[in-house]
């Protein structure tokens, strides 16, 4: 069997694929239904140190070839993930990645140090880049000053192995990485769902109750794939790539652009078993051509 073995920073992984955030719950849901402790790693549905209730109903719409959802970072907060979410997923071999978001950077700055201080927590994931909620996110994540600022005081106040997750939607996302990368951080994924709308004509009226939200499944696949392509070159820490990945072709042509991991997110909702089934087909795929690491894949695109 080829060896899937891969790290982020200090954090090993024994494949390169995991959930995305939001899409996987705290992993009970799942728990039931695929054996979790065959993943990469599992990343947790956004924390934050209040509970969330979320964004109005409707908060998810099907379209072409995607998703809309506008569930606005809904969330337990921080104490109840302690005492009831974390201790169900500690008993998992997996690394457990928590992603996490505040509504400024002390809170985002309070969070991590808080989570830092967990047992069982391997990672943090900040998300500087939702979509759905009006203060913070999107906010965060949106030019290389502001990343900075908020990175900066993010990794004074961990020890943990940090991600940030950025947004394909800024001017220039590889000036955004940089300064990601430029304030210590030992990962960067890319990219969380793209601002997006939808109409319900009967009614004239948006088709979400949130008005907008953020679109993700295969319609954004070449929009993630084109972000990973030209940040990968300009940085030296790994990235993993997230959007619109169904099965493990879409996974390797991540790894092909550069990416080092990826994460799955809106396949979870069809097909409870793509993770399992993109890590048994990235297996067999390099079985059959002789390749005996992934890392070979990473990074191979021919130009
Ligand atoms: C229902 C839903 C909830 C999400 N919640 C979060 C979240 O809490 N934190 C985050 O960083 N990204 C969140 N995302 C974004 C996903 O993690 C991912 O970046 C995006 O969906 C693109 O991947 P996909 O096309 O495989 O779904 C969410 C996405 C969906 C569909």
């Amino acid at each position: 069997m080829p060896n899937l073995k891969v790290k982020l920073g200090k954090l090993e992984l024994q494949n390169p694929v995991m959930p995305a955030a939001g899409t996987f719950g705290y992993g009970e849901e799942y728990a039931s239904l695929i054996d979790l402790d065959k993943l990469g790693a599992i990343v947790t549905k956004g924390i934050s140190l209040a509970p969330q209730a979320g964004n109005p109903p409707p908060r998810i719409w099907e379209t072409w070839g995607g998703m809309l959802n506008s569930i606005g970072l809904q969330n337990v907060g921080l104490e109840i993930f302690v005492k009831e979410k974390l201790p169900f997923l500690c008993r998992w071999r997996m690394p457990i990645i928590v992603n996490f978001f505040g509504y400024s950077s002390k809170e985002y700055a309070e969070c991590a140090q808080r989570l830092s201080d967990l047992e069982g927590v391997a990672a943090l994931e900040a998300n500087l880049s939702c979509p759905n909620i009006k203060k913070g996110g999107l906010q965060f994540g949106s030019n290389p000053q502001t990343v900075a600022k908020i990175t900066n005081i993010i990794r004074k106040s961990t020890k943990l192995p940090l991600i940030v997750k950025l947004s394909s939607n800024v001017s220039d996302i590889k000036e955004v990485a940089m300064a990601a990368e430029g304030e210590g951080v030992d990962a960067i994924s890319l990219i969380n769902s793209i601002p997006a709308m939808a109409i319900d004509l009967e009614r004239r009226r948006p088709a979400l109750g949130g008005i907008t939200g953020g679109l993700s499944g295969p319609a954004i696949k070449p929009i993630a794939l084109k972000a990973v392509w030209e940040v990968a070159p300009r940085v030296k820490v790994p990235i993993i790539g997230v959007g619109g990945i169904m099965d493990y072709r879409d996974a390797l042509e991540f790894l092909v652009v550069g990416a080092t991991a990826v994460q799955v997110g809106t396949a979870n909702f069809t097909n409870p078993r793509t993770m399992l089934e993109i890590i048994e087909g990235m297996g067999a795929f390099l079985k059959q051509r002789g390749i005996e690491d992934i890392k070979e894949m990473i990074g191979s695109l021919g130009l």
